[in-house]
């Protein structure tokens, strides 16, 4: 298969190329904005070419053969987008529109997966929160996100595309440097102390839950739906949440001193951080996530394994 992947220097673009760069008979397109490279140790580097472009000025750039299909990871995640309103509408708005719309041009049908996120949902919760619930984000990183959905709802309905956009937990464990984001302490309460670095919690509350998923589990998930027929989704519905799993502060700490150790609490600083405590009331938890698991999509990983896994990749 062709296939674009757009972020394809981030976090889950990374992983995804070495995953599909498995399989010989994929050629794949990696695109994004920052100087980046085929991932380390792909088993069929040969079968990727990169190319650096900046998406907002230059889509038709990587649109350059007919692609079977598109994944879209690229973006300027929550705080960078609550930051700067015209720049989040930029990469997260108009570049995908412009995807959308060079493929609708070439008449190609592409497949098209876009890695959307819970930050779509906003309060009051309901008991569980399925693709039925209305979004109302509390972001422009969210609202941006559900503005991609209605596009690729409607471009699927209209035949455009073949799209499906799949909201992503927080995924775990996230490699390289602390993000700016405020649920960055997710991956970094592993990640730093086995780097011998501190790592600060917002909270002091270790029963806090949070909707995460590892970062094995969404990629072999975005993988699957690269081969789920189009009609197990209505035309102008093409949304899926993802699986994930639930996770407490105490149970992160626990699993970090089972695997690699008590003394890597020691690096873990707890504060009480006022602006977290009421920013974190709206990352919602309590996903049913039937519609999902239906079509096939599957969590794999305990955060345990996940936790296991990635010391193994160090
Ligand atoms: N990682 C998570 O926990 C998570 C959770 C929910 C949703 N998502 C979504 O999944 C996707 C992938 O997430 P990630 O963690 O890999 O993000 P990331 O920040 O690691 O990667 C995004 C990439 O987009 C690139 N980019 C930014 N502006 C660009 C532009 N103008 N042109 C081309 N490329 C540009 C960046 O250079 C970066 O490499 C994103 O769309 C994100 O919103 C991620």
């Amino acid at each position: 298969m062709k296939i674009l992947i757009t972020g394809a220097g981030g976090f889950v673009g990374q992983y995804l190329a070495r995953e599909l760069l498995k399989d010989p008979e994929n050629k794949l397109i990696l695109t994004d904005i920052t100087v980046f490279s085929t991932p380390p140790s792909s088993i069929h580097p040969e079968n990727a070419i990169c190319i650096q472009a900046d998406l907002v000025k230059e889509p038709q750039a990587v649109l350059i053969e007919k692609m079977d299909a598109v994944y879209v990871l690229h973006g300027i995640m929550s705080s960078g987008a609550e930051a700067n309103l015209d720049l989040g509408l930029k990469v997260n708005v108009d570049a995908t529109r412009h995807l959308l719309d060079c493929i609708r041009k070439k008449g190609w049908h592409t497949r098209f997966i876009y890695g959307s996120s819970i930050a779509v949902y906003g309060r009051p919760f309901p008991q569980k929160i399925t693709e039925d619930v209305y979004p109302t984000p509390e972001g422009s990183y969210g609202s941006e996100k559900v503005i991609c959905e209605t596009l690729i709802n409607d471009y699927t309905r209209r035949g455009y595309i073949d799209g499906f956009a799949i909201r992503l937990p927080g995924v775990i464990i996230r490699t390289g440097a602390p993000t700016q984001a405020a649920s960055s302490f997710l991956s970094g309460i592993i990640r730093e102390p086995l780097a011998g670095k501190k790592c600060v919690v917002p909270t002091k509350d270790r029963s806090k839950t949070f909707w995460v998923c590892s970062i094995n589990d969404i990629v072999l998930n975005l993988v699957y739906i690269l081969g789920l027929p189009s009609d197990v989704l209505p035309l102008h519905r093409r949304v899926l949440n993802a699986p994930g799993m639930v996770v407490t502060i105490q149970e992160m700490r626990d699993t970090l001193a089972k695997v690699a150790g008590q003394e890597m609490l020691d690096y873990i600083e707890e504060v009480e951080d006022t602006t977290f405590a009421d920013l974190v009331q709206s990352w919602p938890c309590n996903f049913d996530v039937s519609l999902a698991s239906g079509v096939g999509l599957s969590v794999r990983e305990t955060f345990g394994q996940a936790v296991e896994e990635y010391v193994r990749s160090l």
